[in-house]
Order: C-alpha cells, then structure tokens, then sequence
C-alpha cells in the first residue's frame, strides 16, 4: 500500500503533558484520513509534527516517503495546512493574501496573482477579492483560509477540525471542497470532532484519546462497532413520551432512554428500522414535532470505546 503520509510511534511531550504516547498514521494517497477525537487528545500535536512545524521525541514521519525532520524543506513543498485558527493577516484583501503566499512561494508575481484569481473563483470570493479580510463573515474566511492552503498545489493537505463552529450549511460548502480536491487526488488528514464529519468524508478513521490510537478503520467498521444509528423522537404531547419510548422500544428490541428532557432514542441497526417506527408511531397516534436518524456523537463512540464520557476527559 502507499501511503502518502505516515507516522509510526510518534511521541511528543510538553513538560509533564504527554501529548502523543506513541501514535500511528497512515494516509493512502488520494484518500482521506480523518482522525477523530475529543479536545486535548493530539490532533493537533500530530498534524504539526506532520507539517514540519514540530519535532517529535520519539517515532518518525514521512510525506512522499521524505522524512519530516530531515527533509523538511522538501516536505514543505509538498503539504497544504489549514490550521484550527485562521491564519490569514485580517488587514489584507483576500487577493493581497493569497498572492503574498504565493509570493512566498516563490511564484512570480504574474503567476501569484493568476493563481489567486484561480482560488478566489474556486471558493466563491471573487466578489470579495478587494474586500479586506477582517470583513469577510465567518465562512468567507474559512474558505480563505483553505485557498491559502493550496496556493502552492499541495499532494497532502493537513485539514485541522476546518469546520469547527461553522453553521450547516457553511459546513457543507467546505464538505464540497474538501471532496472536490479528493477527486483531484489531493491526499487529506482531517482532524475531527464529528463522527458525522468523519463518516461523510473519510475513507479511513483513526480515533485518539490521549495520544494513542484506540480505534482504526472504514467508517462502516467502526459503525458497527459503536453500534450504528440512534432514531430519536420527540412528541408533540409530553404525556405520550412513554408510550413513544415502548413503540421504539419494541421495534429496536432493545430499551429506549431519554437523553434531553421530551426526547426519547433507541439505537438501532439499520434504515429499516426507522420505516418501521415511523409506522409504529403513527399506528399508535402519537404525532412527533421531531423524529430523527442519526449517527452516534463522538462522545457516544467514545464510551463505548473507553467507557468514559469526553466530557470528563476535559474536566
Ligand atoms: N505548546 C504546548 N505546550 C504545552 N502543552 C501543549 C502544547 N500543545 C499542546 N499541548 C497539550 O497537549 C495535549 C494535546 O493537545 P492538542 O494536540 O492541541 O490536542 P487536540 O488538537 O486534539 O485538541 C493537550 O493536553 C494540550 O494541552
Ligand atoms: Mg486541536
């Protein structure tokens, strides 16, 4: 198999923090790798060791098979990184900073403006190419930050959680562009918090909690292993909640729960199961204001993993 990055054994420590306690990667090329874990779990820590900007203790890592301490410049040359944070300088233009990165670049300035003329139509700015970036609302500005990752035509582009805090729909206009530059054969590592994210995007996952792998594979494999879809239903009566828990309770086969006050959930195992509630409940007269398939929260994979909660990770 080639992987177009690869980490094997990565160790990083700040003083008594262990951030990576030995941590493998693997992304095959023109695929995407999404690392999904809670706050504070590496993912970070990982995608600069990948991108040159940090050094591990322990283990190694390679882009193209170049290593990323002692070639770092030609790694350089060949990754993209759109950080957690923006990163472009809020008093330029969204013209000025893409061609300042290609400047940077090396490209001549012809060549630097064409490009970001290229970007800017791409992600939909071209109207705001003159327009500062301090102005640009916020998914203006994460889809500047994501031009300015690939000014240079990256083979690997580093996507550190590119959608934390955008609304649904700004979400999705990145989801586009992130499969768009897959299906150029642009190699992605995406770090998530979202099993969502993850399951829409990713080829592979690997989960981390504390700087350590503790889940590997496709999305599909690691479905079935957290145990696949919740439906969850809301009844227009709140006097009808248990009778709505029994309805899902006796299609799923398994005890139903109630995660917010008005809601009750099951999880269950496939599509058709949600057809045969919709019909259940229905059948019984219980009308829902809200009733929904979905997958499990990132906290949810995380205690069946661990049987911890990701919140007392935090805490
Ligand atoms: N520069 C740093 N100095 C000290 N501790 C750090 C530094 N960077 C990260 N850490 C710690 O390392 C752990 C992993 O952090 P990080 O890689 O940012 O996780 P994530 O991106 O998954 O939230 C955390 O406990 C964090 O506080
Ligand atoms: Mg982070």
């Amino acid at each position: 198999m080639t992987f177009a990055f690869e980490a094997e054994g990565l160790v990083k420590r700040f003083g008594k923090t262990t951030a990576l306690a030995g941590i493998d990667l693997g992304g095959r090329q023109g695929s995407v790798l999404g690392v999904l874990g809670p706050n504070g779990a590496g993912k970070t820590t990982a995608v600069r060791i990948l991108a040159t900007l940090l050094r591990p203790d322990e283990g190694r890592a390679a882009v193209g098979g170049l290593d990323v301490v002692r070639q770092a410049a030609k790694v350089r040359r060949m990754i993209g990184l759109t950080g957690q944070y923006a990163s472009v300088d809020e008093d330029l233009t969204g013209m000025e900073n893409l061609v300042l990165i290609g400047q940077l670049l090396d490209l001549r300035r012809s060549e630097a403006r064409a490009r970001a003329t290229e970007l800017l139509d791409d992600f939909g700015l071209a109207e705001a190419a003159n327009r500062t970036a301090k102005t640009y609302s916020g998914g203006m500005r994460r889809r500047l930050d994501l031009a300015a990752s690939l000014v240079g035509r990256p083979d690997v582009l580093y996507l550190d959680e590119p959608t934390t805090g955008l609304d649904p729909v700004k979400r999705d206009d990145v989801w586009m562009i992130i499969r768009s530059l897959v299906a150029d054969g642009v190699t992605v590592l995406l770090t998530t918090q979202y099993l969502e994210e993850a399951d829409a995007l990713a080829d592979d996952i690997s989960v981390i909690d504390h700087g350590k792998v503790i889940a590997n594979g496709s999305p599909a494999e690691l479905k079935r292993v957290v145990g696949g879809q919740t439906v969850l239903a809301r009844p227009a009566d709140p006097a009808r909640l248990g009778d709505a828990a029994a309805v899902l309770a006796s299609v799923a086969g398994r005890p139903a729960d109630s995660p917010t006050r008005g809601v009750v959930a099951v999880p269950v195992d496939g599509d058709a199961t949600f057809t045969e509630i919709v019909r259940r409940l229905a059948d019984a007269g219980i009308v829902v204001t809200e009733l929904s398939l979905r997958l499990p929260s990132l906290d949810e994979v995380f205690f069946t993993l661990t049987g911890r909660h990701t919140i007392e990770e935090a805490a």
